[in-house]
């Protein structure tokens, strides 16, 4: 099947392109590389730099490549950037997502697969398990603009027919996330701890997060090619973890003597989420499979051989 994946110089839509390329799909890749970077792009996938703001040039593309399913995850996902630059935000997720859509429909697509962010749509929730069908209310434009696209998909649907299926995640986490990320904690206190800085919890440490690691996160999107039609998902783990605990997790498979550096929180961020993913047990026969021990182990590792990596490049240089 041909399945073009927008986003997958990035972090997490790369892990999907590789998924989909080693089960035998045709992976055709889009992304104008404004974060990602072209060492994430699968090999044997055909790759087009384009920004998917540009239509004409994502209209070239379908007309080209006529894919069978599109898994959208090219976002602007800088949530302090969507605050200061809503508009840009919005022209990214919003409109670019429409282009995609529009392509989608005029070249035959049966399937777009649609990720979204759980973390920034249902603002500040008043229960300990939040359901797909909690009340959205975002407190940043960014939570807007990916929640947005929820409608016109299922708008799509309505008029024509066009086959969805959105997954929102939790924070994910994992080899090749950038610590530039929405949520990328794991990423940011690995770094720094390996680069001998004093890393910064904002706030107190006790805001609580739902992790979900990367390979989990891939099958989901692989569930996602065949069931779960015109739904919506929580993809993540229902477990509660803690900044200070993410730190401590951090600094302990490091080995490191560090201590965090507490300043004031900032604003849009929520105290606490756990998502409810029993819907996609249900229908899209997915469960997480790795443990946040065995997560963290895993990205630890993979942290520690890049900055072995980097070092021994400019020893070598
Ligand atoms: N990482 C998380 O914890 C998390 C949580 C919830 C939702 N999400 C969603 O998952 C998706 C991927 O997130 P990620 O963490 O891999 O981010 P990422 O920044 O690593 O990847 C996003 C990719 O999109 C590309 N991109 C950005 N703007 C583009 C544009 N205008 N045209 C073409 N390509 C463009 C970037 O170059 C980058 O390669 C996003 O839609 C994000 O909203 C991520």
């Amino acid at each position: 099947m041909k399945i073009l994946v927008t986003g997958a110089a990035g972090f997490v839509a790369s892990h999907v392109a590789d998924a989909y390329g080693s089960a035998g799909h045709d992976v055709v890749i889009v992304d104008d590389l404004s974060r990602g970077a072209e060492k994430n792009v699968n090999p044997k996938a055909r790759f087009y730099r384009c920004d998917i703001r540009d239509r004409e040039a994502i209209e070239k593309i379908f007309l080209l490549e006529k894919p069978a399913v599109v898994n959208h995850h090219a976002a602007q996902m800088d949530v302090r950037r969507g605050v200061r630059e809503p508009v840009f935000d919005a022209q990214v997720n919003i409109l670019g997502s429409l282009n995609l859509m529009e392509a989608a429909l005029a070249h035959g697509t049966k399937r777009f697969i649609y990720i979204a962010s759980a973390g920034a749509g249902y603002g500040e929730p008043k229960q300990t398990l939040v359901p797909e069908d909690y009340p959205i209310n975002p407190i940043t434009p960014y939570g807007i603009s990916k929640h947005t696209v929820e409608h016109y998909l299922f708008t799509f649907h309505f008029l024509y027919r066009l086959e969805y299926v959105v997954l929102r995640y939790g924070n994910v986490y994992g080899p090749r996330q950038s610590s530039q990320g929405e949520a990328g904690v794991f990423a940011i206190f690995s770094e720094q701890m390996l680069a001998g800085i004093q890393p910064v919890i904002y706030g107190d440490g006790s805001k609580v997060r739902d992790y979900v690691y990367i390979s989990d996160v891939v099958a989901a999107n692989v569930a996602a090619l065949e069931r779960g039609s015109n739904e919506i998902f929580n993809i993540s783990t229902c477990v509660e973890t803690t900044d200070l605990e993410v730190f401590q997790l951090v600094r302990d498979l490091l080995g490191k003597q560090v201590e965090p550096k507490y300043v004031a929180r900032r604003p849009g961020e929520i105290d606490r989420i756990c998502l409810d993913i029993s819907k996609a047990a249900r229908l899209l026969g997915w469960m997480p499979t790795v443990s946040l021990a065995e997560g963290a182990r895993r990205t630890v590792n993979y942290f520690r051989e890049m900055a072995t990596a980097t070092k021994s490049a400019s020893v070598a240089g």
